[in-house]
């Protein structure tokens, strides 16, 4: 990408007192890029539009309008916390859309990520009427991104999300509530199966945390602002996918699903997993760039 020359004066500088949007939005994009960020003008958007309380696509209607020293004031804040300490825009702007369904986040919850769509997409499948009743277990809900996806997709559908993060059911709690969802989704805190003891589900669907602690030195900066509980399972990332695994078939009911996020080099081994666990039907999907972040199957009948 080339970075226009001259580089423009910083929007602190005192050279420069009437700035436009394009303008502003010119100067930080090509910041966020010096900073090494790969979607610096979308962020940039994102971060001027939020700044000045307006939809993203507003900006382009307004390209010419100065911005006030007080909205400059709060823009660099914000451009300061994401080219400087690289907290997420999501993290920035309190929001992230899922599955076009607009989410609130805090610090103590993942950001849903746009790949996670393929596991909504693997668990409708596995429910393929859309007005039948089923019961949904979704284990790991964070913001409740998928466990909100399902119940918007599935009006039949209730739905039981549990998490071992009392703050992210707090945040989910909330995104249900704003969405008018909160009376199909019952949310209960606890690690794994322990929260739906004897409990049947007709799919059961995990997005877990799958990240070796071994990475942890070599991840994006970005990742430092999210909650660890949410990311890491053990030195090889598989601690909580092994007995998620393990301990599904005791909570389908005959005929029952199950969909899983994994990282691609997990998959062969968790789909051996599955196999060994007795289900059937065991099969992989592959996200939009090809890899194989998804596997399903069946439990007995
Ligand atoms: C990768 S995040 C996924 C959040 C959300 N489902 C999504 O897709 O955006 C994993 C979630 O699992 C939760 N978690 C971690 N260990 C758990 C455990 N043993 N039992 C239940 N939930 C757990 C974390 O708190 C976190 O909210």
């Amino acid at each position: 990408m080339t970075i226009p020359n001259p580089a423009p004066a910083s929007p602190r500088s005192a050279r420069k007192e009437n700035w436009t949007i394009l303008e502003l939005l010119r100067w930080t994009t090509q910041h966020f890029q010096r900073c090494g960020i790969e979607t610096a003008r979308l962020d940039a958007e994102c971060l001027l539009a939020f700044a000045l309380g307006v939809e993203r696509m507003r900006l382009y209607l307004d390209f010419d309008k100065p911005v006030t020293q007080s909205e400059r004031a709060v823009f660099r804040e914000l451009v300061r916390r994401r080219g400087g300490e690289r907290v997420p825009v999501a993290q920035l702007v309190g929001r992230k859309e899922f599955w076009s369904l607009p989410l609130r986040v805090a610090p103590g919850v993942l950001a849903p990520r746009p790949e996670t769509e393929t596991l909504v997409e693997a668990a409708l499948e596995l429910l393929p009427d859309p007005d039948a009743e089923a019961r949904v277990l979704d284990l790991g809900t964070g913001s409740g991104a998928v466990a909100l996806a399902i119940a918007h997709e599935r009006p039949g559908a209730r739905i039981t999300a549990t998490d071992i993060s009392p703050a992210a059911l707090e945040i989910a709690r909330e995104n249900a509530e704003e969405l008018g969802m909160s009376q199909r989704i019952c949310l209960l805190v606890g690690s794994l199966f322990e929260p739906v003891a004897g409990e049947r589900f007709d799919l059961v669907v995990s997005n877990p945390p799958y990240v070796a602690e071994s990475l942890r030195s070599s991840l994006p900066p970005e990742l430092d602002h999210e909650p660890p509980l949410a990311l890491f399972a053990g030195p090889d990332g598989l601690g909580v996918l092994r007995p998620l695994v393990q301990g599904v078939e005791a909570v389908l009911a005959p005929g029952g699903g199950v969909a899983l996020e994994l990282s691609s080099e997990q998959a062969a081994r968790v789909a051996g997993w599955c196999c060994e666990a007795g289900l059937l039907d065991v099969t992989l999907r592959r996200d939009l760039a090809g890899r194989p972040r998804v596997v399903t199957a069946k439990g007995g009948d």
